[in-house]
């Protein structure tokens, strides 16, 4: 057994707000694991914050035209703000631009340039002439070496997934200027991850029965092409800086900067002291979280950071020789779509954390984001965020279940019962040692039977679904987890239905109480599973019951409330406080304007994309050309073949116009041709240029000159 978690989730680049996507990735998984952590009483360390270098903060700050200061201060405080009001419990939420991450990453690269890790070599690289700067790889795009899919990245296709050196893209434009690169040397250090690569193998063989597929194929994938070395330094005055380290010469390191990749892995252990520092702990502390064999290190990510956890990171780590542990799981989860397609930023097609908290400021709908986004978790495989679900997850889950059952509880116990846990005077011990021996196990508890067959059934249903959710966090099957959470509460409603409290009230008001005792009970301990998911709804039901419990948050007094769960902890007789309804319905309206929102920024972003500028209107060469030859195409309902004079020669042409015009009616018209669209083949006939058409309605017209003045071949502009 381990004595202590190391957790964290990915540092989110301080260059765009939080989005849903984000969430579902490797945050909101993290923050419930924690959660649940603490509540078992596990002593846990959850670590995150903002990355801030690297070529995406420079990016974001020329598109802003500020400086990237500026742009990793709004970020990180806008994004930390709004991780806060979502229920994030990080204990520390820090920053790479801190002094103490500057030397941590420095202390690894001073480290593995002694070690002989580093090789200094001289390259070629993309270079715009124009913005005078070396390009980064998210700086140039191209066609893919591997698949020929066009906008893929300096190093990284998005489409096939492909890594690659930079100078291998073609037909390179530079992201910058917009102008075609040229290549020139410039020097840079280089890791040999090549060396590690046989360590690398046996640390990922031995997690081939407890790391998530998706995870093992991706990290095996990369150690079958076999590692490289990899350039760990950048043409960046934006990063941590290399120009004073001892052991390299002053010229060659002045404007470089460290990848933000080698050092933004390093920024959890970073944070990690600055923890420690913040509450004045002595200074060896961190290495308690990242140096001794009693810590479970568990890293949080999202599926495009796999590598760089199971591998690199993993890596630098051992390579440094100096005790640090390494992830014991890398728990990544695929890619949540919205509305059944991919999240985009730049499209649009995105919902940010803090616009979803301006439209839904009510804690209550938090709770609900938590809960739809934890039920749709991309655990295998990619899942979908819709605004419908969300509103069914509410509605039909939360609202018509579990609020459903701590509402008609307390209300009938307010009604009947004078707001209080039914007092069940001399059965209460009983009850208790007999519920007990139920969800313990344990025989030797001597009581007497007291409880009904009601009552049996819904204690097991407790004990099992307890056991089953603790056993599906433990594999990181939140989904599962979190549907049998529900699930006990659909046992909870059930259960008060079978006993039909209302009936018993006047006929046998004894067991109506203990009916209502055990429902109580249920009530807490509802809020106790709930808790890690849904942590804002717990909170509630607590002060409702008037009882001190916690939620795992970040500064709580350990406790084992996620282990006493099935245990009745309330007191009979004990009073409670005003039941309120917990999940107010959402109405059709409030989702559909959501879901207008998406579909208002998207059509208004393609009317913006459709401008275009005189000069790529002028690269279509349009002529007027008349018709001397035309005929069906055989098989075709829709061909007709043209010949067409152009003054200077003469074409044949393929035009879909056969159902709106007779061959005969159109040789000695003429027509506007497209005269320099490339050649294609229709029909296995060739085609070379095209007839301009209006169309509308099924109705369909060829353009003519409105006289014959001009005749053939003359330029439409
Ligand atoms: N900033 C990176 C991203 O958002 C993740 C960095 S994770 C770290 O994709 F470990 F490197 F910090
Ligand atoms: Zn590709």
């Amino acid at each position: 057994m381990k004595k202590r978690i190391l957790i964290t989730s990915a540092l989110p680049y301080a260059n765009g707000y939080i989005h849903l996507g984000h969430l579902a990735g490797a945050y909101l998984p993290a923050d419930i694991f924690v959660r649940y952590l603490r509540l078992k009483g596990e002593e846990v360390l959850y670590i995150c914050g903002s990355d801030e270098h690297g070529v995406a903060i420079t990016i974001a700050a020329d598109k802003e035209k500020v400086k990237p200061q500026d742009i990793i201060d709004k970020y990180h405080y806008a994004n930390k703000e709004a991780f806060e009001k979502f229920g994030m419990t990080f204990d520390n939420y820090s920053r790479t631009s801190i002094a103490e991450h500057h030397e941590t990453a420095k202390e690894f690269f001073k480290d593995f340039l002694e070690k002989d890790l580093l090789t200094e070599k001289e390259e070629e690289q993309f270079y715009d002439e124009k913005a005078k700067m070396f390009l980064p790889d998210r700086y140039v795009e191209g066609i893919c070496p591997n698949c020929g899919s066009d906008k893929a990245r300096g190093d990284q296709c998005d489409s096939c997934g492909a890594y690659y050196d930079q100078l291998e893209l073609k037909n390179p434009v530079s992201l910058v200027s917009g102008e075609k690169p040229i290549v020139r040397k410039t020097t840079h250090w280089y890791m040999r991850f090549d060396k590690l690569q046989e360590f690398l193998e046996e640390y990922i063989e031995g997690h081939s029965n407890d790391w998530k597929d998706n995870v093992l194929q991706q990290t095996r994938s990369w150690l079958k092409q076999g590692l490289n070395e990899r350039a760990i330094t950048r043409d960046l005055d934006w990063g941590v800086k290399i120009n004073d380290i001892s052991g390299i010469p002053k010229e060659k390191a002045e404007g470089k900067a460290l990848y933000v990749w080698f050092e933004a892995v390093l920024g959890y252990i970073s944070a990690t002291k600055e923890y420690f520092k913040l509450r004045k702990a002595s200074v060896d502390e961190w290495k308690k979280w990242w140096k001794d064999e009693g810590t479970r290190y568990i890293a949080f990510i999202g599926k495009d950071n796999i590598v760089f956890h199971t591998l690199i990171f993993p890596a630098m780590l051992h390579a440094k020789n100096d005790g640090y542990i390494l992830p014991d799981n890398v728990p990544a989860n695929e890619f949540l779509n919205l509305e059944g397609r991919k999240i985009s930023k730049s499209r649009n097609w995105s919902i940010d954390l803090k616009d979803f908290l301006t439209d839904f400021p009510e804690e209550n709908y938090v709770d609900t984001l938590r809960y739809t986004l934890a039920m749709n978790f991309p655990e295998t495989k990619d899942a979908d965020f819709t605004w419908k679900d969300f509103q069914a997850r509410n509605n039909n889950e939360l609202s018509a279940i579990y609020g459903n059952f701590v509402n008609r509880t307390l209300q009938f116990l307010q009604k009947n019962f004078d707001g209080k846990i039914p007092d069940l005077s001399e059965k209460y011990i009983d009850v208790k040692n007999q519920w007990m021996k139920y969800v313990t196990g344990n025989k030797s508890l001597e009581v007497n039977e007291v409880l009904s067959e009601n009552d049996k059934l819904i204690l097991e249903s407790l004990s099992n679904g307890i056991e089953k959710i603790s056993h599906y966090y433990d594999i990181f099957r939140f989904r599962d987890a979190l549907t049998e959470t529900m699930n006990v509460a659909r046992a909870a409603n059930k259960y008060f239905n079978d006993e039909e409290p209302w009936k018993t009230l006047k006929s046998e008001p004894e067991r109506c109480a203990k009916t209502l005792f055990v429902c109580c009970q249920l009530v807490r301990t509802l809020a106790v599973l709930f808790a890690p998911v849904t942590p804002y709804t717990s909170k509630k039901i607590f002060a409702m019951l008037g009882i001190n419990s916690g939620t795992g948050e970040s500064n709580e007094i350990r406790n084992t409330e996620f282990l006493n769960a099935s245990f009745p902890e309330l007191q009979s007789g004990q009073r409670f406080n005003t039941p309120e309804i917990l999940f107010k319905r959402i109405e059709d309206e409030v989702v559909e304007k959501q879901i207008a929102k998406l579909g208002d920024m998207e059509e208004q972003k393609a009317e913006e994309t459709q401008l275009i500028t005189i000069d790529d209107f002028a690269k279509i060469k349009l002529r007027t050309a008349k018709i001397i030859e035309a005929e069906k195409v055989k098989k075709s309902k829709k061909l007709i073949k043209l010949i067409v004079d152009l003054g200077d020669e003469q074409r044949q042409i393929l035009a879909g116009i056969a159902e709106y015009y007779e061959p005969e009616y159109l040789i000695g018209k003429t027509v506007v041709v497209v005269a320099n669209l490339q050649p294609a083949k229709l029909m296995g006939l060739e085609s070379h240029g095209m007839m301009l058409a209006a169309s509308k309605d099924g109705k369909l017209c060829f353009l003519t000159p409105e006289k014959d003045d001009v005749g053939v071949g003359a330029e439409v502009r």
